[in-house]
């Protein structure tokens, strides 16, 4: 690891075993999208913004880190709650903004800091420095931004913000983190800026503007989205509540679907509709799934989600379906291992641009682990028999925390126990998770 977590367990590998049904109730910890644009939005605001139920894993942490060096005071008040002094805009930091592992993290603050006349240089750790920044860098280009890069748009590269035009940018890919770069850039844009999405993806941060006092004007045209900013707009400080992450609470969920006599509760969960494609695949799979206790929190709907050990049965997954689950695919690909039949995943390339090239590791994975997998080039397909899995593999994470926390499930059914490497990597989105499972019954150690 070229950063090391802070959260990092001492272990070189960690291994689930089969073992009892899971049994309980737990809370998810604070979603990390939601998280990133709290600590950025609030940086970018003037006067103090409260926040509860922080995600305090190594990804946000940066985000913490870096607004602290854009001129924002970050404080923690305590556990989840911090506090951010923003200056009502970004000033030049005095050294490299590191972002650790985080894609999120990189690309918003990239698009907030480019409306300002500041040079910063950003880089991130082994698996960072690999993903594309182009499809963030073009349209602040676009709008007058310059930028120096490494070979193909790579970090470490330096930006230089200043006084941008207005632009109207139709998506290339559904990327929530590149409509955000330019959202926020479009704040600070004369004439603003409009994003046309091909299709919805999560809306946290329009909805975060409006929270902090911007005008955000979004329109529905069909499958497509337009989300218009004026420019010139400030923000004002606001308490932000931030809800359960649906991408971490998706580990639990599945494990107790797929381990016999389980049943298990996550509290706070969001339900943001462009978050929880999982939870409706799922269902579809024949997992038994209820949801109660529905409620409003800072702007978002939250529940608490029950899931019980079920028959599967794979499914075809609507790629339309795809930008509400992005980041659950490997997680899906898990419970399709148990279940009865084909699932069809398709439609999704963007896994292979997210802190690894998913599809090809989850397609090593499983079939290391005795699972029929067929790798495509922009989807996979699971074939279960209905029976638990071999198992008895050490899985390559190559530094992915989903890709570890997905194989730890899948070894909690199997018939032999499954090994992932680099498990200290799962602390960049979901630091509680090891304990977590372990008071739910899941023998990980
Ligand atoms: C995120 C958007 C998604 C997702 C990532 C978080 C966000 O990435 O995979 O984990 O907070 O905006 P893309 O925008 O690249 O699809």
């Amino acid at each position: 690891m070229a950063s090391a977590a802070p959260h990092a367990s001492a272990a070189e590998v960690l291994t689930a075993s089969p073992g009892g049904p899971l049994k309980g109730a737990v809370r998810a910890p604070g979603d990390k999208s939601v998280s990133h644009r709290a600590l950025i939005l609030g940086a970018l605001a003037t006067g103090v913004t409260e926040i509860d139920g922080l995600l305090e894993g190594d990804d946000v942490l940066r985000t913490a880190e870096a607004m602290r060096s854009f001129g924002a005071g970050v404080t923690q008040l305590g556990d989840g709650a911090w506090r951010v002094e923003g200056q009502g805009g970004f000033c030049e930091p005095s050294d490299v903004v590191d972002c650790g592992n985080a894609g999120t993290g990189v690309r918003l603050i990239m698009g907030a800091a480019a409306g300002f006349p500041i040079t910063a240089t950003f880089t991130g750790d082994g698996s960072l420095r690999k993903r594309p920044m182009g499809r963030v860098l073009d349209p602040l280009a676009k709008m007058g931004a310059s930028f120096m890069a490494r070979d193909g748009g790579r970090l470490p590269l330096t930006l230089k913000g200043g006084h941008l035009r207005g632009l109207a940018y139709r998506l290339p890919m559904a990327s929530a983190q590149v409509k955000s770069a330019v959202l926020l850039a479009g704040l600070g844009a004369e004439g603003g800026v409009e994003v046309i999405e091909p299709e919805p993806t999560r809306d946290h941060t329009e909805r975060m503007l409006r929270a902090f006092g911007a005008e955000v004007v979004v329109s529905d045209n069909g499958p497509e989205r337009s989300i218009r900013i004026k420019g010139g707009q400030k923000l004002t400080a606001t308490k932000v509540s931030v809800p359960g992450d649906p991408s971490s609470a998706a580990f639990p969920l599945v494990a107790a679907l797929i381990v016999p006599g389980s049943e298990v509760t996550v509290e706070g969960l969001m339900l943001n509709p462009l978050r929880i494609g999982l939870i409706e695949t799922l269902r579809e799979m024949g997992g038994d799934i209820s949801i109660d206790n529905v409620r409003e929190t800072g702007g978002e709907t939250v529940g608490d989600v029950t899931a019980r050990h079920s028959a599967l049965k794979g499914v075809v997954v609507p790629p339309e379906r795809a930008p509400s689950m992005i980041d659950e695919y490997p997680i899906l690909g898990v419970a399709a291992a148990y279940a009865v039949g084909e699932t069809i995943m398709r439609g999704v390339g963007e896994m292979r641009v997210k802190e690894s090239d998913r599809i090809a590791l989850m397609a090593r994975g499983l079939e290391a682990c005795g699972v029929d997998v067929e790798e495509e080039p922009e989807g996979f397909i699971v074939r279960g028999t209905g029976k638990p899995p071999r198992g008895g593999a050490q899985v390559e994470t190559s530094h992915d925390h989903r890709i570890a926390m997905s194989h730890l499930v899948l070894g909690l059914a199997s018939q032999e126990p499954v090994s992932v490497d680099e498990p200290g990597m799962i602390a960049t989105s979901f630091p509680g998770f090891e304990a977590m499972m372990r008071g739910l019954g899941a023998n990980i150690s």
